[in-house]
């Protein structure tokens, strides 16, 4: 028996701010966020739209309505949870009419929430074959205005089916994980944005990728030609470049050639939205399967996830055969070009907007499809 990724979707704002505009705003080289960063786009939220709007509109993406009886578990990996208490996956639940007889909850370890899920609902379904798990990976990335984490911020969410049998990609059971307790990013409670040390985190991050994939090497007997791509959390598109580059001096120009051509493909659509938090390493392969003209069923992809604080990942699926049909690039791409360019101003307007914090009953016009619809008294109604 096989179990993985069945279906995969990702949802993001309709609203972006241009890469190279924040730069000249900024003072700063739009080459710096152009190519030292590598983001072209970065998304923007309203304040009507939270990780629920986002996780269920990502969701509701794949789901059939004979999914929706069948699915056993609801987990949603974050680190913007809007509750200290309340998990999200119950919301969501809820909003996409899920059958009630599920077990749902949020997963958190910084970026690495997304693949907790995933690793859980692999383990579930191989013990209950005849059922399904809904992954969730949502997330907004927030800075502050004018601070140095500024440029790798970003929006969205990404939702994954797990079932027996999977029609996209295969898990295999290889994965070797390395946690280390770093102050390299973290939210302390009542904090709007977090502390990071992203210098450090660019280092901690490297080296938890060699770390993991030597000992993945080792343990598995297997080198880089076992792999058709290598795909990596993306909290900026050169973080996994700087990774990827770290093992060449290991591997032949024939093999740094094939891995970057590949890395290439699964940053495409990260460079137009920027930081997922825990659906970035997702949406990084959405990008490689949907934009690739090589990949081919059979072929052994490796996923590197990371979560500050800290834990490093890697693991592998295979492709299964017909994994195109699964997809839908067009639509996707659509969806990132039908978004709203704001202009600097507009996005600083946008980004300082908050949900009022008494507990006022206020309600909101924001028609897209689980936007909030109104709060009071510390719950938030979204549309259905
Ligand atoms: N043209 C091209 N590249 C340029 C440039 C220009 N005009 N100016 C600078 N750069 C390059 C730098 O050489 C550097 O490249 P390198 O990383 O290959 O050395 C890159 O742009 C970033 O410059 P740097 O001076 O290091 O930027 P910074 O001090 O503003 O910090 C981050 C960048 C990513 C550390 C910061 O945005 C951050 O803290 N982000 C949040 C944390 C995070 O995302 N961590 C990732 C791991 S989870």
């Amino acid at each position: 028996m096989t179990v993985g990724i069945d279906k995969i979707a990702f949802h993001v704002p309709d609203y972006f701010v241009d890469m190279a505009e924040l730069a000249v705003a900024r003072g700063v080289d739009p080459n710096k966020f152009l190519i030292g960063i590598g983001q072209d786009k970065m998304a923007v939220i309203p304040k009507t739209q939270d990780i629920i709007t986002l996780g269920a509109n990502a969701a509701a993406k794949i789901l059939t309505a004979a999914d929706k009886k069948e699915i056993d578990m609801v987990l949603v990996g974050t680190e913007t949870g809007i509750d200290y208490s309340k998990s999200a996956a119950v919301v969501i639940q809820q909003l996409l009419d899920i059958s009630p007889f599920v077990r749902s909850y949020e997963l958190k370890h910084a970026c690495y929430g997304g693949t907790a899920g995933l690793q859980q609902a692999k383990e579930y379904v191989l013990n209950h074959p005849d059922r399904k798990v809904l992954v969730i990976a949502t997330d907004i990335s927030k800075y502050g205005l004018n601070s140095g984490g500024e440029p790798t911020q970003g929006a969205g969410a990404v939702a994954m089916l797990v079932t027996n049998n999977p029609r996209i990609l295969e898990l295999s059971d290889d994965n070797v994980f390395y946690s280390e307790n770093v102050y390299d990013f973290w939210r302390p409670n009542g904090h709007d944005y977090p502390l990071v040390d992203g210098h450090l985190s660019n280092d901690i991050y490297i080296e938890g990728f060699k770390r993991v994939w030597h000992e993945s090497n080792q343990r598995h007997q297997r080198s880089e030609k076992d792999y058709a791509a290598l795909t990596f959390h993306l909290p900026y598109t050169k973080m996994g470049r700087k990774a990827l580059q770290s093992i060449f001096p290991e591997i032949s120009e024939a093999e740094q050639n094939r891995l970057m051509e590949c890395y290439e493909e699964s940053i495409l659509y990260s460079r137009q939205v920027g930081n997922l938090y825990t659906g970035s390493l997702y949406l990084g392969l959405i990008s490689l399967l949907e934009n690739s003209t090589s990949l081919k069923a059979g072929d052994r992809i490796g996923l590197f996830s990371y979560g500050s604080g800290a834990i490093s990942e890697f693991f592998s699926g295979r492709l299964v055969e017909g994994f195109k049909e699964q997809l839908q690039p067009a639509k996707d791409e659509a969806a990132l070009a039908e978004r709203q360019q704001l202009n600097v101003a507009e996005y600083e307007a946008m980004f300082a907007e908050s949900l009022p914090e008494d507990d006022v009953e206020t309600e909101f016009s924001d028609s897209t499809p689980y936007a909030i619809r109104k709060i009071a008294q510390g719950i938030r109604y979204y549309n259905q």
